[in-house]
């Protein structure tokens, strides 16, 4: 297969769930861009429809559905509208995401619950009802979006619950590997460092927060989110077709000291 081959996506269907603002934006329109469907999940709708819109204005095809990603009976509803209207679903993002910043002598369990109902469950559910169709198809690839903050910890964040879920992520995606790679499902994780979005608004808006990002950062710059995009397509297209149960860190460096 010629380099090129390896990486596209044309005929395939792909689901990315917080697709309305951040990563999700990114990751929907790389994937648009190597061929896929793309199908924007996400609780916003105005967002959704407008991004929606604009990937099919630039020639692919795209549609929004609501969908609180804790909610089965929401996962579902958005699985049924993508086999409706294209038929197959090849690949998950699971993107959605939240955080919750208190230190953790502060944080009520109503909060950590909730972090980890939104990271942890809502990715379980997509992986599972998405996951279904494509155990019948035989085939399929599930990319979860977990973050270095899953395999450090940090500190000066004071985002307990969210490196707690994100630690969860990456192994819940050895343990879904393990049970589908036999039969034709791949499930990795991408690990993403310090990245502009409405998540880290308020870090970056900062001096301080900035320079402590770029401080902290051997390649000393935070990453910028098409960086994401080889990393993502690599493990959704058929270029990580041996690739499985895995954690890919893209995060400047970060996690290497
Ligand atoms: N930015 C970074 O530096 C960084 C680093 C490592 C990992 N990550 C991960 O990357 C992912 C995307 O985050 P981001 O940085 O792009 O932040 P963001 O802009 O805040 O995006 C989060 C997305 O998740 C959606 N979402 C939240 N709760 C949801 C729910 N219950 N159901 C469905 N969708 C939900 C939001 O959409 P609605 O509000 O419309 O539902 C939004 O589209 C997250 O998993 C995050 O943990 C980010």
């Amino acid at each position: 297969m010629k380099p090129e081959e390896l990486f596209d996506l044309h005929d395939r269907v792909a689901v990315v769930t917080g697709a309305s603002s951040g990563l999700g934006l990114t990751f929907a329109k790389g994937l648009a861009d190597a061929g896929a469907k793309v199908v924007l999940a996400a609780r916003r709708k105005e967002k959704l429809e407008a991004f929606a819109k604009e990937l099919e204005s630039q020639g692919s095809e795209a549609i929004a559905v609501v969908c609180d990603v804790t909610r089965a009976e929401d996962v579902d509803r958005m699985v049924q509208a993508t086999m409706d209207r294209f038929g197959r679903l090849d690949v998950l993002v699971n993107n959605a995401g939240t955080a919750v910043t208190l230190p953790a002598e502060d944080e009520p369990p109503e909060d950590f619950r909730r972090v980890l109902d939104v990271n942890v469950t809502g990715s379980f559910i997509c992986a599972q009802r998405c996951g279904r169709i494509m155990l019948a198809a035989g085939k399929g690839s599930i990319v979860n979006i977990a973050s270095m903050l899953g395999l450090v910890g940090i500190g000066a964040l004071t985002q307990a619950s969210y490196n707690t879920s994100k630690g969860a992520v990456v192994n819940m995606t050895r343990e879904l590997a393990a049970q589908w790679a036999k039969r034709g499902i791949r499930v990795n994780a991408l690990c993403p460092g310090f990245f502009p979005s409405e998540m880290t608004q308020e870090l970056f808006d900062t001096e301080s927060g900035l320079r402590f990002l770029e401080r902290r950062t051997p390649m000393r710059r935070t990453g910028d989110p098409e960086e994401l995009i080889g990393p993502l397509l690599l493990l959704a297209s058929d270029a990580g077709s041996y690739i499985t149960g895995q954690t890919l860190v893209v995060d400047g460096g970060w996690t290497s000291i």
